[in-house]
């Protein structure tokens, strides 16, 4: 049985990246500080289904907290890291850059200096769309210029992408940032449009759209990507950036559609500013996730936002 440690393994993207490497029959050791970013009643939750497994162990450490995590690889000697904790508000790190660098660089510094003591044999890191910023060339691929990020959240994800190259090339470490794409459904980030409007279309309140809705986002269903996370960890490949996106953006009038034929709802809607963190669009060329690890999404926009929906009902309606 192999061992992986999941940073941020309470987070949305934590939590189902590891229900399903335990569905796989992988050891999981699950990482997470509990961050106040949002409730971290949600992520004792999201984490509390998995602790009665006898192959998963919580970990309750910062990743910035070098000798407590050293403590953890020590311990544990995982084959494989999937690193997701970060902090992840766009708008956020705009005011609060410092603890972004902290959060997001430096600890992901320790989690590269570890992988390496540890001779890990495949380092995931999670990058992020929004180092792209705003550039017009869409869709866009991997070696599209991403040195114009319009939030410091994308800034730290881009430094982190070439931190890890620099460990690939001096100590021939198996790395892969995945930049992901607008990701939504069960285990949902609370701050984020899609859970936002679910949570207010199932209320009957109004909901806020940004700047006049043709904003478009390729919002890509959390299943899709556990399965491209998982099929990146077990393929080592030297040093890879890869998109992890739908491929089909849809603007935020389009996504409200969607919202209302779920729901059966006509939405109460305001308008309110654009944030100038905000970019016009996202939209991932997945021809390198096709090519390298044979991954294309399979799940329409509308089939994400019926489980998101649902997943909602059952968990959060009454509870937030
Ligand atoms: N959700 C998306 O659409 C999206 C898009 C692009 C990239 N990402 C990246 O994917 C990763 C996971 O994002 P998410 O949406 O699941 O966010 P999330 O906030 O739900 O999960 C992040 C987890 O990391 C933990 N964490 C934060 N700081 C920590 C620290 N110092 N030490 C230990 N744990 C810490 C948090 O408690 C949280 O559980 C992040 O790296 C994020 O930047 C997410």
């Amino acid at each position: 049985m192999k061992t992986v440690l999941v940073t941020g393994a309470a987070g949305f993207i934590g939590s189902n990246v590891s229900q399903t490497l335990l569905e796989e029959g992988y050891r999981v050791i699950g990482v997470d500080n509990f961050d106040d970013t949002y409730n971290p009643q949600f992520k004792e939750k999201q984490i509390a289904p998995f602790l009665n497994n006898p192959n998963f162990v919580l970990e309750r450490v910062d990743i910035r907290d070098l000798p407590a995590l050293t403590a953890v690889f020590e311990a544990e000697k995982p084959s494989y890291v999937v690193h997701l904790a970060a902090k992840a508000d766009t708008r956020d790190a705009v005011q609060n850059p410092r603890l972004y660098i902290s959060v997001n660089i430096d600890g992901t510094l320790n989690v590269l200096e570890l992988c390496k003591e540890f001779a890990v044999a495949n380092l995931i890191i999670a990058s992020s769309s929004s180092v792209y910023g705003n550039s017009p060339n869409v869709p866009w691929r991997e070696d599209e210029n991403a040195d114009r990020p319009l939030s410091p959240y994308g800034a730290t994800k881009r430094a982190v992408e070439h931190l890890a190259h620099t460990y690939h090339h001096n100590f021939g470490m198996n790395i892969v940032c995945l930049r992901y794409f607008n990701v939504y459904g069960e285990n949902n980030r609370p701050g984020m449009v899609p859970y936002m409007w679910t949570e207010k279309l199932l209320k009957g309140e109004e909901i806020e759209i940004s700047g006049d809705g043709s904003r478009k986002r390729d919002y890509t269903y959390i299943g899709d990507i556990v399965r491209g996370t998982i099929l990146a960890m077990e393929k080592p490949l030297g040093f890879e950036v890869i998109n992890l996106g739908n491929h089909t953006p849809a603007s935020l009038n389009e996504l409200l559609a969607v919202f209302e034929k779920v729901i059966g709802t006509k939405a109460k809607v305001k308008s309110r500013p654009s944030h100038g963190a905000s970019v016009e669009v996202t939209y991932a060329d997945v021809s390198k996730a096709k090519e390298l690890l044979g991954w294309e999404p399979h799940t329409s926009l509308e089939d994400g936002i019926i489980r998101l929906v649902a997943w909602f009902r059952s968990n959060r309606l009454e509870k937030s």
